[in-house]
């Protein structure tokens, strides 16, 4: 790896002129870990962009070594068959390799390798939310300490350049709040269900067919995907190290076609969002399903689309929407990491430490202290005295109500009927309280409750 050097030419510097001389006139050296959906799309976007890519870096990037699991796969056209290797050992241990571009996914043997990397003080651009949510600590550390960069725009928002944003852009301004639509393939589903009125499993279904999810869709559906990310932004634009078992995490799998329909007869959407506020004494972080008002902006990012709501305390607030997956969207923000590593590399100051982020532990709020306004549906009998009962039970846990609806008549017998009620503002324990008593709540003996109430939150992004 070459030395710092003093006078290392700025950006303005003609094209692989005096910076080429600085790397000794070579290449970058690149390898990457996983060559599937994200991997195809960076060698494609390398090849195609050759020549603008080398000036921008003032140097050739040079792909040596590409590891997969089946060598036998057929790969994109600009995957040269010779690159291709299962040989972990021959990929770690190239001397020329100065830059590991790890798309291969996972925790464990991603971990490793990215770890063994930084080690031997190559710098390292990764897609993976999910090992930097669970290693994220320890891998910074280790890039400071063997002086080697750690690029990660596309672990968030794939080829919406919301790293960038906070690390850079809104570094001197101090982020107040942050919503995120942050998962393509919960937005679809919950698209599907608004648009075209189909239940959960039947977008779900939807979503599988297209390729928007996969054969096991928890990561996605389930919430956790968002929630690794949202652990990534909270490290930038918080400066907070929080882990996944900090958070209060709830997916879409429970919401219905009901659900749906009553926020849109209420005017509002709903989305699953990732949510940050900094309180100054303590941070909130949530995901879950919510109701926004359709005007928001929101509301109108459908599909597979993604988007960043951030409000800084100067800037106020500031929007970043497109496309969060897929090969190619994805690519550009991989490509444009090894642009940023080679350079520093090129200039013989890989590591530098303007690009590291200060975190330290932080408080999290409580998740019974938040206050939003709610949202609560009940499946209830349909007899006389069960409004008034509902609305006792929210009163006795100090919880006002701003608007309550009740659904038809059944068309059977004894059907159930929705009450919905819309809150206004509220602490999570209040309501939870309320919905516990209202559970246990009975009239004439009865139970009056028919399902278990679902009870999502509203915000205004
Ligand atoms: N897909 C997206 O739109 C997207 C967007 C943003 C971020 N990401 C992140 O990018 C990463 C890659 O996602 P992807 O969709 O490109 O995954 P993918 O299509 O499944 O590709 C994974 C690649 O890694 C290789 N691989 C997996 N396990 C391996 C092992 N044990 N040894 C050697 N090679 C191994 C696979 O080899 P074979 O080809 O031989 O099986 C494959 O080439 C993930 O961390 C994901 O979260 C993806």
């Amino acid at each position: 790896m070459s030395e710092r050097h003093p006078s290392a030419p700025s950006d303005t510097s003609p094209p692989g002129g005096e910076r080429r001389r600085l790397h000794g006139g070579k290449p970058v050296g690149i390898a990457l870990l996983g060559c599937g959906t994200v991997g195809g799309g960076v060698l494609t976007l390398l090849a195609r962009e050759r020549e603008r890519l080398a000036a921008r870096v003032g140097a050739p990037l040079e792909v040596r070594r590409v590891l997969v699991r089946d060598p036998k796969k057929v790969r994109v056209e600009a995957c040269d068959v010779r690159w291709v290797t299962t040989d972990v050992d021959a990929v770690m241990s190239d001397p020329e390799v100065e830059l590991v571009v790890e798309v291969m996914g996972g925790e464990g043997l991603a971990g490793d390798l990215v770890e063994r990397a930084l080690r031997a003080g190559k710098s390292v651009v990764t897609a993976n939310k999910a090992l930097l949510a669970a290693r994220g600590k320890q891998l910074f550390a280790l890039a400071a300490e063997h002086r080697a960069d750690l690029g990660f725009e596309a672990a968030v928002g794939g080829g919406i350049p919301i790293i960038r944003a906070l690390r850079d852009q809104l570094a001197g301004d101090r982020v107040e709040r942050l919503f995120g639509i942050l998962n393509g393939t919960s937005n679809f589903v919950l698209t599907q269900m608004t648009e075209l009125g189909q239940g959960f499993a039947e977008a779900l279904a939807d979503a599988q067919a297209r390729g928007y999810a996969e054969a096991d869709p928890t990561l996605d559906v389930g919430g956790f995907d968002a929630a690794h990310k949202l652990l990534v932004l909270a490290t930038l634009a918080f400066g907070a190290e929080v882990t996944e078992g900090e958070i209060a995490i709830e997916g879409i799998r429970e919401l219905e076609a009901a659900d749906i329909e009553h926020a849109r007869r209420l005017g509002y959407v709903v989305k699953h969002l990732v949510v940050g506020r900094d309180h100054g004494d303590a941070i909130e972080l949530r995901v879950h399903p919510t109701l926004i008002p359709r005007s928001s902006v929101l509301a109108n990012v459908s599909g597979v689309l993604n988007a960043v709501k951030i409000e800084g305390a100067a800037l106020g607030p500031c929007v970043l929407s497109g496309r969060g997956a897929g090969d190619l969207p994805t690519a550009v923000s991989v490509v444009a990491d090894v642009i940023d590593v080679s350079r520093a590399i090129v200039a013989g100051a890989p590591g530098l430490v303007t690009r590291s982020v200060a975190i330290a532990r932080r408080p999290l709020r409580a998740a019974g202290l938040t206050e939003v306004r709610w949202y609560l549906r009940f499946p209830v009998a349909d007899r006389p005295g069960v409004i008034a009962k509902l609305a006792a039970a929210l009163g006795d846990a100090g919880v006002s109500i701003e608007q309550i609806e009740q659904g038809p008549p059944p068309a059977e017998g004894d059907a159930p009927v929705d009450v919905v009620i819309v809150t206004r503002t509220a602490r999570e324990d209040a309501i939870r309280r309320a919905l516990a008593a209202i559970e246990l709540g009975a009239i004439e003996g009865q139970p009056f409750v028919r399902r278990a109430p679902r009870a999502l939150r509203i915000e205004e992004p």
